[in-house]
C-alpha cells in the first residue's frame, strides 16, 4: 500500500534525466577533466554486474566510452573517481522516461564497490536468484533498493553490518524464510524498511524496538504470525506501519496509542483478536486506519471521537459493536472524516442515527450491520455520494454510487 510513496522510482528517474544530461555535458565540453577515470575494482565489479544481465531489451547496459565515471548511465562517482551510486537508469526518448526490464542475477562483484551509497535496481522486474550476501560488506550504503523484481531466498543475515542504511526496499519479490530482524538491530538510521509482497513468515519480535528512526514500516502481504509487539510503541518516529495481509494474532497492543506520528495504520486482513484499544486516542496524527477482515470484537472505543486528523475509518469485517449514542456517538466529532465502513460489523444500530448528517462524509457503508427502521430523510440531501446500506433490515434496501 505504500507503494504509492516510495519515491524511488520517481527520484530514479528524475535522477537519470539529471545524470544523462550532465553526461552529455561533460562528455562534450570536458572530455578531458580534471577527475580520475573510474576505479578499476569499481570497473571491474560493473563490468561483472553486466555479465550476469542476460537480457537488456533497452540496451541500458551499452556502455559508449571506457570510463564508467563519465558516461555510464546511472552511475555517479566522487571526486576521486570511486563509484557512489549505481542505479537503474530510464530509457530516454524524445525526453520520456520509459519502464523497462532487465533478466540476470545479481552480481556479487557489487560488493566490491566498496564507496557505494546508493544501489537502485528497482523496478527491473526479472532479476533473480539470491541476494548476495556479499552486499553486507557495502557499509556506507545509504540506500538499497531491490524492490520488484523476482529475486528469492532469504534476507542475507549480513545485512547487520549495513551500519548506514537508511532506506531497505526488498519489496515484491519472491523473498521467503524467516526473518531475522535481529538484523536491523545495528542499522540504527534506517528509516524506511519495505519488505511487503513476498513469502517472508516468523514473528515480529519485541526487539523491533531498537528500529528507533523508522518513519516507514511495510511488510504487508507475506506469512507473518504471532502477535504485533508491544514494543512498537516505542518506535515514535512511525508515520506508516502496513502489516495487512499477514497471519498476525492477539491483541493491537495499547502502546499504539503513543505513535503520535502514525498517518497511515493498516493491520487489516490478519486474525487479530480482543476490541481496539481505548490509547488510539492518541493517535492525533492518523488519517488513514483500516482494521478490516480481522476478529476485533467490543465496542468502538468512545476514545476513537479524539482522532482528530482522522479522514478514513475503514473497520469492515469485524465483530464489532457500537451502543448508541453513548459510544459510537463520539464518532459524530471527526469534522474530517470523509469515509466511513462499518460493513459486516453487529452494530447493534437501531436506526441510522441522525448525527451521521453532520460527518460530512464522502462514503458510508453500513452494509450488513443489522440496520432496521425507516432511511432518514436527510440522507438525499447528504455530501454522501457512495453508501451501502444493503442486507440490513431497513424498511426499503438501498445501495446508491
Ligand atoms: C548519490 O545518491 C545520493 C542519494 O540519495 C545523492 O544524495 C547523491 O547526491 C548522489 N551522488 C552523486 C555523486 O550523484
Ligand atoms: C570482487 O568480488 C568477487 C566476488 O565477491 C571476488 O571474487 C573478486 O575477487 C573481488 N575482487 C576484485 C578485485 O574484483
Amino acid at each position: 500500500m505504500f507503494k504509492g510513496l516510495n519515491p524511488t522510482s520517481i527520484w530514479c528517474q528524475k535522477k537519470a534525466l539529471m545524470l544523462i544530461f550532465g553526461l552529455y555535458f561533460s562528455a562534450s565540453l570536458l572530455s578531458a577533466t580534471t577527475s580520475d577515470a573510474c576505479h578499476p575494482i569499481d570497473k571491474a565489479a560493473l563490468l561483472d554486474f553486466k555479465s550476469k544481465i542476460t537480457f537488456d531489451p533497452s540496451k541500458l547496459l551499452h556502455t559508449p566510452t571506457t570510463d564508467c565515471c563519465k558516461s555510464w548511465q546511472g552511475i555517479a562517482c566522487d571526486n576521486s573517481g570511486r563509484v557512489v551510486n549505481v542505479s537503474r537508469s530510464g530509457l530516454i526518448t524524445d525526453n520520456f522516461l520509459f519502464d523497462t526490464s532487465m533478466s540476470g542475477t545479481l552480481s556479487p562483484f557489487l560488493a566490491n564497490i566498496s564507496y557505494l551509497q546508493l544501489l537502485d535496481l528497482s523496478n527491473l522486474k526479472d532479476l533473480k536468484g539470491r541476494i548476495p550476501s556479499e552486499l553486507g560488506k557495502l557499509s556506507r550504503l545509504t540506500h538499497l533498493f531491490l524492490d520488484t523484481n523476482k529475486l528469492t531466498g532469504s534476507i542475507p543475515g549480513k545485512f547487520r553490518n549495513l551500519y548506514n542504511l537508511k532506506k531497505l526496499y526488498l519489496s515484491d519479490n519472491l523473498l521467503s524464510g524467516t526473518v531475522p530482524f535481529s538484523i536491523f538491530e545495528s542499522l540504527t538510521s534506517l528509516s524506511e524498511l519495505g519488505l511487503s509482497g513476498n513469502k517472508l513468515s516468523g514473528p515480529i519480535p519485541s526487539s523491533i524496538e531498537k528500529l528507533v528512526s523508522l518513519t516507514k514500516f511495510d511488510i504487508h502481504q507475506n506469512f507473518f504470525s504471532g502477535s504485533i509487539p508491544e514494543s512498537i510503541g516505542n518506535l515514535k518516529n512511525l508515520e506508516n506501519v502496513d502489516f495487512s495481509y499477514n497471519q498476525l494474532t492477539g491483541k493491537i497492543p495499547q502502546s499504539i496509542g503513543g505513535l503520535s506520528n502514525l498517518v497511515w495504520l493498516y493491520l487489516n486482513h490478519n486474525q487479530l483478536t480482543g476490541s481496539i484499544p481505548a490509547s488510539i486516542s492518541g493517535l492525533v496524527s492518523l488519517k488513514s486506519c483500516v482494521l478490516s477482515e480481522n476478529k476485533l470484537t467490543g465496542n468502538i472505543a468512545a476514545s476513537i471521537g479524539n482522532l482528530r486528523s482522522i479522514q478514513s475509518l475503514t473497520f469492515e469485517n469485524n465483530k464489532l459493536t457500537g451502543k448508541l449514542p453513548a459510544t459510537i456517538g463520539h464518532l459524530s466529532r471527526l469534522t474530517g472524516l470523509q469515509s466511513l465502513d462499518l460493513s459486516f460489523n453487529p452494530l447493534g444500530l437501531v436506526s441510522i442515527p441522525d448525527w451521521f448528517q453532520e460527518l460530512k462524509l464522502f462514503r458510508l457503508l453500513l452494509g450488513n450491520t443489522g440496520l432496521k427502521g425507516q432511511l432518514p430523510k436527510w440522507l438525499a440531501s447528504s455530501s454522501i455520494s457512495i453508501l451501502d446500506l444493503s442486507d440490513n433490515g431497513l424498511t426499503e434496501n438501498c445501495q446508491i454510487g
